[in-house]
């Protein structure tokens, strides 16, 4: 079956003062349909550029130029016009930001824009756009949903706003949604109430997802797969059930061990990594994670490491990840005996 979205070997360019930067630097990936893909990484790495250049939101910066291909149904969205990207925009993609007001318009009630996009792609009159428009509102935790739709933007609080973004991003039934840290800045119940529209609308639409977020706990919940992202680049992706018990690439490991726990003693348990992400003007030769990695040796700050697939579905790209790998099974047979 084909993907919904096929990205290959996507480079995205920027020319600063500083001279031309390389923020995503090769990365390939596909969603399918019903799939769910998360993507997570620390501060900086790449993910928020990486999405928004396959859909060329920063074509609005005069100095981003992007290598590769994001085939969309076939097309490549990296070379459409303005115009028929704009019409795949908010129809057959949508995206969804931490900050809302990059979406919703200020001059317009938040009930205009949901019914304007329910009766562009899905073409139905007035009074049924608008009763959908406040299902979809209610939806996503809003109350008095049918009071709040003829409010603007700025008479909605922070978390409302999110929500209104998010329900004017899912009333055009897309067939791949983005979300870039969508629940974030929003309080748990909220949180939880939002992904599982997103997993209903998944389920029942067989939309595709890409996922975004700092939460591996989120990720666990809601995502089929994961890429773990490094410094532009991916450096390990596996099925969510493999990565809390295998994952092989020690980034993957350092950001599992700082997830704070909820158990005992929250502070001490708190790993870490250490150091940090180095610029994008100094990227180091051989393995970008060898200036913070504990496995590191001459030949990892030397030579980069290529993609190695381990199992079906699980690549990573690490020069140890066999050792690490067999270390862990006779430390998990250790445990066992
Ligand atoms: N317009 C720009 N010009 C130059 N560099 C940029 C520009 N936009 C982003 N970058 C750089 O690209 C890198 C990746 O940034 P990005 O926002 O994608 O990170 P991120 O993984 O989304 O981080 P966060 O988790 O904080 O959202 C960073 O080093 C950032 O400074
Ligand atoms: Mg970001």
């Amino acid at each position: 079956m084909n993907p919904l979205l096929d990205v290959c070997q996507l480079r995205t360019h920027f020319y600063t003062e500083r001279g031309q930067v390389t923020a995503v630097d090769g990365v390939s990936f596909t969603i399918s349909k019903g799939e769910i893909v998360g993507i997570v990484g620390e501060s900086g790495c790449g993910k928020s550029v990486m999405s928004q250049s396959i859909l060329r939101l920063l074509d609005h910066t005069e100095d981003v130029s992007y290598e590769g291909e994001a085939l969309f149904d076939g097309e490549d969205l990296l070379k459409l016009t303005p115009k028929k990207l704009r019409s795949i925009r908010g129809s057959n993609i949508s995206i969804i930001f931490q900050d809302p007001l990059t979406s919703l318009n200020p001059v317009y009630t938040v009930g205009d824009q949901i019914e304007e996009v329910i009766r562009l792609h899905q073409g139905l009159p007035p009074k049924e756009a608008r009763n959908k428009a406040i299902r979809m509102l209610s939806l996503t935790g809003i109350p008095s949903p049918e009071r709040r739709i003829d409010e603007y933007p700025h008479q909605l609080s922070g978390g409302m706003q999110q929500r209104a973004m998010i329900a004017m991003a899912l009333a055009c039934e897309p067939k791949l949604l983005i979300a870039d840290e969508p629940t974030t800045a929003l309080d748990v119940t909220i949180q939880a109430q939002i992904l599982e529209l997103i997993v209903e609308l998944n389920e029942k639409l067989e939309m595709g997802v890409l996922f975004i977020t700092h939460d591996l706990g989120v990720v666990a919940e809601i995502c089929t797969s994961v890429k773990v992202m490094y410094l532009g680049q991916i450096v390990e992706e596996l099925p969510t059930d493999l990565l809390f018990s295998n994952p092989l690439h020690p980034y993957t490991q350092g950001l599992i061990r700082s997830i704070p726990r909820i158990d005992g003693n929250r502070h001490e348990d708190l790993h870490v990594i250490e150091g940090t992400v180095p610029s994008l003007t100094d990227i180091p030769i051989g393995c970008r994670f060898a200036t913070r990695c504990p496995f590191a040796d001459d030949q990892c700050r030397q030579v980069e490491p290529q993609m190695e697939t381990v199992s079906e579905n699980h690549r990573v790209k690490c020069w140890h990840y066999d050792e690490i790998r067999r270390r862990r099974e006779e430390s998990d047979h250790a445990e066992r005996a």
